[in-house]
Order: structure tokens, then sequence, then C-alpha cells
């Protein structure tokens, strides 16, 4: 059987990412192909109980732990979930993946970036994205999208989602192959279109 596609949904909290690949999923069982929509952390099973821990515990969570907590969950969801998926030769529609654990463990908390990189290669052991898409906005912009309930993650302030922000964009730069940047203060529409000619090139 073909492989499938693997295409990752970058970008800070807010910007827009679930929304997007809710209606690229759509858009590609519309034309019949045959798609898995999955998220990190928690897709399913172990997954679930890991993203309860690592979005709503309320005691300390040192940066280390929280990176191997997320790692964790990557290396199950990569093994259990992903990859049989591709191999069945449906296209993967990924809601954060590697990206996130360096911007946001990397540049947002300051753990060494290439530890972070070190530490996502074993945990995906082998698999890379065809294509990553990160959704770029303004920080206040993404945050007010969120609203007053803020998860533990969300709550981390304006200076940390600027560090992260900052680390996607350096992340485009290195790998301008495989990562897009997407403008996501333009309407739902005009996102969702882009996307589209995207993954049209795919
Ligand atoms: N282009 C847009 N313009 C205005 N509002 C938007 C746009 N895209 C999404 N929204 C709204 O912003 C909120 C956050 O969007 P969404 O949940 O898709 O972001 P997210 O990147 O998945 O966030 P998180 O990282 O917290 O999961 C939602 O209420 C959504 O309807
Ligand atoms: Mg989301």
């Amino acid at each position: 059987m073909q492989r499938g596609l693997f295409i990752t949904f970058e970008g800070a909290d807010g910007c827009g990412k679930t929304t997007q690949i809710k209606l690229l999923d759509e858009y590609l069982r519309s034309c019949g192909k045959s798609t898995l929509l999955t998220r990190e952390p928690g897709a399913k099973g172990l997954g679930v109980k890991l993203r309860e821990i690592l979005l709503n515990y309320d005691g300390e969570v040192s940066p280390n732990c929280e990176s191997f907590l997320f790692l964790a969950d990557r290396a199950q969801h990569v093994d259990c979930i992903i990859k049989p998926a591709i191999n069945e030769g449906k296209i993967v529609l990924c809601d954060r993946h590697t990206d996130s654990t360096v911007a946001y463990q990397g540049y947002g908390r300051g753990i060494d970036i290439n530890r972070i990189k070190i530490l996502n290669e074993i945990a995906v052991n082998g698999l890379t994205p065809d294509l990553t898409l990160i959704f770029d906005i303004d920080i206040e912009t993404s945050l007010s999208r969120v609203g007053q309930e803020k998860d533990r993650m969300e709550s981390a302030g304006v200076d940390f989602f600027n560090r992260v922000r900052n680390g996607y964009l350096e992340i485009a730069k290195q790998e301008p192959d495989r990562v897009k940047i997407i403008n996501a203060s333009d309407t739902i529409e005009n996102i969702h279109n882009k996307v589209l000619e995207l993954i049209k090139k795919l």
C-alpha cells in the first residue's frame, strides 16, 4: 500500500490551529481522501491521562519533567497511532507535534534547543512531517482569542509566548522546505485557502 502523508499544525495558543485543521480535514474527506485527525498531547488512551496532567496539574512541574511528559505522549502517539495510519495510506493531520516542544520547552522555558531536538528524535523514531504549517500571529491577539479560562500552559504570560512565537519563526528559517508560515491574523476563510494552496503542492 502507498504511504500516506503526515502534516502538522503548529503555532502559539489561540492562533487557529484547531479551527484550520478541522476545515482541512473536512475538505480532504469531501475529496474522498482517507484522513486521521489527531493531536498532541493526548490523542487517546494513555495520552489522554498525560494531557490531563500537562494542562491541568496545579502543583510545581519542572521544565525537564514537562518536556519528558510531552515526549512520552509523543512516543506513544507516534508508535501506536500515527505510524500505523500513515502505513495504511492515510493523510494524518496532527494538531501540534515536535516543533511545539522546541518552541515551548526550548525557546519558551529555556531548555537547550539541541537537547530537545535529540529527545524529539528519540520520541519520533525516524518520523518527520511531510509538511508543517505554523500559524503566526501577534500574541496579544491570539491570547485574547483563547478567552478568560486559561489552562496551565496558556497561563504562562505574554513574555513566554513571545519567546514561543520567535522560536517558531526560527524553526521556519532553519527548515524552509518542511515548514511554512501562514499569517494567522487574516479571516478564517482566507487562511483556509492559503492552507489549501500549500497542501495542493504536496
Ligand atoms: N482567523 C481567525 N479570526 C478570528 N478568530 C479566529 C480565527 N481562527 C480561529 N479563531 C477563533 O479563535 C479561538 C481559538 O482558535 P483555535 O481553537 O482554532 O486556536 P488553537 O490554535 O487551536 O488554540 P490552542 O493552542 O489553545 O488549542 C476560537 O474561538 C476560534 O473560533
Ligand atoms: Mg487547539
